[in-house]
């Protein structure tokens, strides 16, 4: 049935059976002969592609499976056509040294990023490691600029610029921040900077950087909340049931929130009894270098799913557990807290010496009529020390009696079977059961306490976006309008409105992601206002960030550029914002 529904749009109905057979005998030697002529699988088939693994192992949570259920269709075709879609990556020419992204000539036109489209297949691992730079390997291969050639006022653009995929040569723009650091600023104001911020463009050629000199112009003041204190949080204990790979790619996201914080991390590692010893000792050094205080731990039962370990793990949790833990967090691997700070605060807002059952809703409330009431795992379940001791003891019990499979339904039941806990929603937490485009979400001045589904629903670099949030604090998505026409969300994009800001409600969400447009996300995220077009709104959105020795923070925002509008000479935009911390 799946196949029939995929077949249909390339063989119409009315099509002869025979050419139809045909084709599939031909796509059946094609596959063959691809794989059989090149010797090593495709590059886009890592050897662990999880392409070949079934959908259950690679589900983890409620609204994975949702996925999983809406996209069934897709599964059995995409993983079995692909092969035969991929076209191996030339192999490099001699003269090529470099076995990077290959280069852009300044004359294509710029092609949409692969990675800007929704995985198919929910939390999907795979997406991860497929970076989008495939396709231009095709093209020309061309050394990478040397940023060790650069002056040091172009260093951090050309270094970033082999990774982000630039054109040889891009329109960049630097603007410096002098952030004014204020106990009393009113953080959803959006202010009004009378000058423009996009202005006085240079055409930079990122190969011939030698000499490039940027003039400073006069920094911005803008009015800025005190970065967060140092602080520890002991009070705060997480626990999470991943793969050996996708465990080993979260240190670094880890790393942005909880390294040297002081918070615990117990870790199921599902494919424990695959890994050696060296392997785990590995995985766990990963972590300590990192300054993460881990537990790596196996399952408790080799029978479990990833999702039965999603609750399991409760019990591990409460074996390496001390006093000072008040409260006890299940969370999705791909959970992130752009600072564990306002999460802290809003946390402490409850009673942590009595039953407490804390976390959020789906935003889309399809999800919601599915799965129901509860907690949603990539918003992690937050419990309270005594209910988290009150299920410990009943864990097992409850796995054995739930009716499903999935770690935040089997939490939920457990807790509603077990304690008079009802589920407490704390503002700020998010399922974001959001695909695509989720700029709408980003840009509405919102404070997100957590973000979730950035590496598979929808695409976005949260560690980079978030360094904002290290330097100073709040300011993370805090909003300022500059002349008549653009918006800055901070950490992620600076739009600029063909229209003028004033066609734009600001107190509204957009609704750019797929399925806004229905009512489903009204309870949650609404009203929203409909999306822009590509003409009516241009976009540079945050790529890189760092924060410098000084202490600086240096973030770039990047607009690809467009060769079929106005733009003929189809380079790529960088706008450069250094904030200066002195
Ligand atoms: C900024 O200017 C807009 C008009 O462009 C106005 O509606 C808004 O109130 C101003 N905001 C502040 C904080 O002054
Ligand atoms: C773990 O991740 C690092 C990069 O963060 C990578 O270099 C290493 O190969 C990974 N190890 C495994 C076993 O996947
Ligand atoms: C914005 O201001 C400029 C002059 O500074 C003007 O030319 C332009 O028409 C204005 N745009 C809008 C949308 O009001």
């Amino acid at each position: 049935m799946y196949i029939e529904e995929k077949g249909s749009p390339m063989f119409p109905s009315k099509a002869p059976r025979v050419f139809v057979v045909a084709s599939v005998v031909l796509l059946f030697l094609v596959t063959y002969t691809t794989l059989h002529l090149y010797h090593r699988v495709p590059p886009s088939y890592s050897p662990a592609a999880p392409q070949i693994l079934p959908v259950k192992d690679v589900t983890t949570s409620v609204e994975e499976l949702d996925a999983g259920l809406v996209d069934a269709a897709e599964f059995t075709t995409t993983r079995v056509l692909t092969p035969t879609l991929t076209t191996p990556a030339p192999v490099p020419t001699p003269t090529s040294k470099d076995e990077g992204p290959a280069w852009k000539p300044s004359t294509s036109n710029a092609t949409p990023s692969p990675s800007a489209q929704p995985t198919e297949l929910g939390d999907n691992p795979m997406t991860e490691d497929e970076s989008g730079k495939e396709e231009h390997q095709e093209e020309d291969q061309r050394p990478l600029p040397d940023p060790k050639l650069c002056s040091e006022d172009v260093e951090f653009l050309v270094r970033s610029s082999i990774d982000l995929d630039l054109t040889e040569r891009v329109h960049y723009v630097r603007r410096y921040i002098k952030p004014v650091l204020s106990d009393t600023v009113d953080r959803d104001n959006i202010a009004n900077i009378t000058e423009p911020l996009v202005e006085g463009s240079t055409e930079i050629n990122l190969y011939e950087c030698t000499d490039v000199t940027i003039s400073q112009s006069e920094p911005i003041k803008l009015v800025v909340p005190k970065p967060y204190p140092k602080t520890t949080f002991a009070h705060l204990m997480f626990g999470v049931a991943t793969d050996y790979k996708r465990l080993n790619g979260s240190i670094a996201p880890f790393s942005h929130w909880i390294s040297g914080t002081g918070a615990k991390l117990v870790a199921v590692v599902t494919d424990a009894k695959e890994k050696s010893t060296e392997d785990m000792e590995q995985l766990q050094r990963g972590f300590e270098m990192a300054d993460i205080d881990i537990t790596l731990v196996k399952p408790i039962s080799r029978d479990f799913s990833t999702s039965q370990n999603h609750f399991a793990v409760l019990t591990n949790m409460l074996e390496h557990d001390t006093p000072e833990t008040q409260w006890y967090g299940l969370i999705d691997d791909d959970t992130f807290f752009p600072d564990l700070q306002p999460f802290s605060d809003s946390l402490a807002t409850l009673d942590h010496n009595v039953d407490v059952y804390v976390g959020a809703l789906s935003e889309d409330f399809s999800s919601v009529r599915i799965f129901g009431f509860m907690a949603y795992g990539g918003a992690g379940a937050y419990l309270s020390a005594p209910l988290a001791r009150k299920l410990g003891d009943k864990a097992l019990q409850c796995i054995h009696d739930a009716t499903t499979k999935e770690g935040d339904t089997i939490l939920r039941d457990c807790v509603y079977s077990n304690s008079k806990a009802k589920l407490t929603m704390l503002p700020g937490l998010y399922q974001q059961d959001l695909r695509d485009d989720v700029s709408g979400f980003f840009e509405a001045g919102l404070r997100p306490l957590n973000l979730h589904h950035w590496k598979s629903w929808y695409k976005a670099p949260v560690e980079k976006m978030a360094k904002a949030a290290k330097f100073c604090g709040d300011c993370f998505l805090q909003r300022w309008q500059f002349g008549n026409d653009t918006v800055f969300s901070n950490g992620f994009s600076i739009v600029e409105y063909t229209d003028g800001v004033g066609s734009v409600d600001l107190q509204l969400m957009e609704g750019t992601w797929g399925k806004a447009d229905t009512k489903d996300f009204d309870f949650s995220l609404g009203p929203l206002r409909k999306a822009y077009t590509a003409e009516k709104k241009k976009s540079y959105k945050l790529r890189e960030a760092e924060l410098t020795e000084e202490g600086d923070l240096r973030q770039l925002y990047v607009r690809t550029g467009d060769s079929s509008k106005d733009e003929e000479d189809g380079l790529d935009w960088v706008v450069e914002l250094i904030w200066q911390l002195h």
